[in-house]
């Protein structure tokens, strides 16, 4: 096995300009694959309420769901780093809310991080938690859980946009969220010029989705690298391989072989006991 990824090795490599890859899992069978994969970062994701659960949103998510998927996740992995998303409704209330669930995700869920959506407003969230040596993961730009302000899943800091400050919000973001003492962020879905400007400003590294080539390393929903979905990809994602057609091929293969009686055949089955001699 290869050395186990740590934070400071994440912070190592974007001094070192290594690009840091991060996928989300949600299980034990693709952590173990990914990890194989030489994957740094596992993220489970709250998306897995989009995703595994088949939810409009991530704001229906519990923490008990996130902790029961981390240690699935946990369980698998031999080499990268677990992060566990902190759901909608399990950190907003207080500071010492969201210490509390970043405490279930280490100890119940096995997390080695934890994650969560907001900037300035989170800033005495994240410090709460890094103070008791959790390492925290900020997410600016587009943030799922703040769907019904945003008016959907939309590209955030556009020039013309939501107003002329809105990039300068995300900026401002993304500072308060590296003082509070994040070890990284997370900028979905806004204009690569921005995210380049906040990956050159910023000392922690950035892990872009939907924010062009410039972050310090790049996250994507597994659901989508692996076409999981036989419909729809989002436009920043990528498909590295047609999953989810071979499945549907694959299943309808054992259905049709079933129908027909060409599965079981003997190689499948087991042979009669031989009857005893004399
Ligand atoms: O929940 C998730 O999968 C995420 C990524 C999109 C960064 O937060």
């Amino acid at each position: 096995m290869e050395k186990k990824v740590t934070v400071p090795d994440i912070l190592r490599m974007k001094a070192a300009g290594e690009r840091i890859t991060m996928v989300t899992a949600y299980d034990c069978p693709f952590a173990r694959l990914l990890d194989e994969a030489g994957v740094e970062i596992l993220l489970v994701g709250d998306s897995l309420g989009m995703v595994v659960q088949g939810l409009p949103t991530t704001l229906p998510v519990t923490l008990d769901e996130m902790v029961y998927h981390t240690q699935l996740v946990a369980r698998g992995r031999k080499r990268a780093l677990v992060l566990g998303d902190l759901p909608f409704g399990a950190y907003q209330a207080s500071p010492q809310q969201a210490v509390e669930s970043a405490v279930r995700l280490v100890k119940e869920g096995g997390a080695e991080a934890v994650k969560l959506e907001g900037g300035i407003a989170m800033a005495r969230t994240i410090e709460a938690i890094a103070t008791i040596d959790v390492p925290v993961m900020g997410h600016v730009g587009l943030t799922p859980q703040s769907v019904h302000r945003m008016g959907g899943h939309r590209v955030q800091g556009r020039r013309g946009g939501h107003g002329p400050g809105e990039r300068e919000r995300l900026l401002d973001d993304a500072r308060a969220v590296q003082a509070a003492g994040a070890f990284a962020v997370v900028l979905e879905c806004m204009p690569l010029d921005l995210a380049a400007e906040i990956t050159a400003e910023l000392t922690i590294p950035t892990i872009g989705i939907g924010a062009g080539a410039h972050c310090d390393g790049q996250v994507l929903v597994l659901h989508d690298l692996l076409g999981l979905s036989t419909d729809w990809t989002p436009r920043f994602a990528k498909r590295y391989a047609e999953l989810g057609r071979e499945v549907v091929r694959a299943a309808g293969d054992y259905v049709r072989e079933v129908k027909d009686g060409l599965f079981p055949t003997e190689a499948q089955a087991f042979a009669p006991p031989k009857a005893k001699a004399g």
